[in-house]
């Protein structure tokens, strides 16, 4: 992975205090930079990621904590790497994406291209979990070809959603199994729920079955300390596949350029 440590100060909390040190005064300089400068910034975590957990609601307490020197997060995050104005895809793979869905889409990815399987299908591989980079990890699937298919051939986003229900389906004539990984994901007995029954049904009887499917075949979690892969590797498939915006992901006014915002920008309050 690329080293961000150039553009990711290692205090946000920093912003806003006084400068004493040396080491504060660089980062209160860096803050600067950064909107609501000269205040502390809050973050309100989004409901989806905290409803349900031992976390207690945070938002009365961060309400009342408000005050002409505590406002809400909104804009560029000082603890996260600047995005570029006009961010590409590789861009949300280095500054974004959490690592072990970074290895995971590279090394999906890798393997297909590694066994001569179409770019259509290397591209699917790309960004089949892409959702669960930095936006949203249930219904992964659907979500993710949402984000991607102003982008992309309507079989590639249409593969990256089905590959969701298809996982929990074995195809032997490919050789795909059932996950040993879901055993322990979710228990022995565990029994995927009706609509997913029923796309991966649908999905079994369409023209695009087998790119979806493949999908899942090269869908291998390495947690080991394989070789780190350069995404720069994809960048000509990712250029023949993929329409990256002029405006910059996020900034074009596709039906998913709200979704590549809210990964820019994850914390804003609203
Ligand atoms: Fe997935
Ligand atoms: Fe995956």
């Amino acid at each position: 992975m690329s080293d961000d440590s150039a553009t990711r100060p290692a205090k946000a909390e920093a912003i806003g205090v006084q400068a004493d040190t040396a080491m504060d005064h660089e980062l209160a300089e860096l803050a600067a930079e950064f909107p609501q400068a000269g205040r502390r910034r809050m973050i309100l975590p989004s409901p989806i990621g905290r409803i349900g957990t031992d976390t207690p609601d945070p938002e009365p307490a961060v309400l009342a904590a408000l005050s002409p020197d505590a406002v809400m997060m909104m804009g560029d995050n000082p603890a996260l790497p600047r995005m570029p104005a006009r961010p590409t895809l590789i861009d949300f793979f280095r500054h974004r994406f959490g690592d072990i869905t970074f290895r995971h889409l590279l090394t999906s990815a890798k393997k297909a291209l590694d066994e001569g399987q179409e770019e259509k299908v290397v591209m699917a591989c790309l960004l089949h979990d892409i959702s669960n980079g930095c936006l949203i990890r249930a219904d992964h699937g659907y979500w993710g070809a949402q984000i991607v298919a102003p982008y992309v051939d309507e079989e590639v986003a249409w593969a990256v959603q089905r590959h969701q229900a298809l996982r929990y389906f074995a195809d032997e004539s490919v050789g795909y199994a059932y996950p040993e990984s879901y055993h322990r994901f979710f228990g022995p007995d565990y029994r995927p729920p009706e609509y997913i029954r029923r796309d991966a049904e649908e999905a079994r009887n369409h023209r695009w079955y087998m790119t979806s499917r493949l999908v899942t075949l090269y869908d291998v979690y390495f947690f080991g300390a394989a070789e780190p892969i350069d995404p720069e590797i994809f960048t000509d498939i990712i250029g023949r596949h993929f329409r990256q915006p002029q405006e910059g992901l996020g900034f074009d006014g596709s039906p998913s350029a709200h979704m590549w915002r809210t990964m820019i920008w994850p914390n804003n309050f609203l």
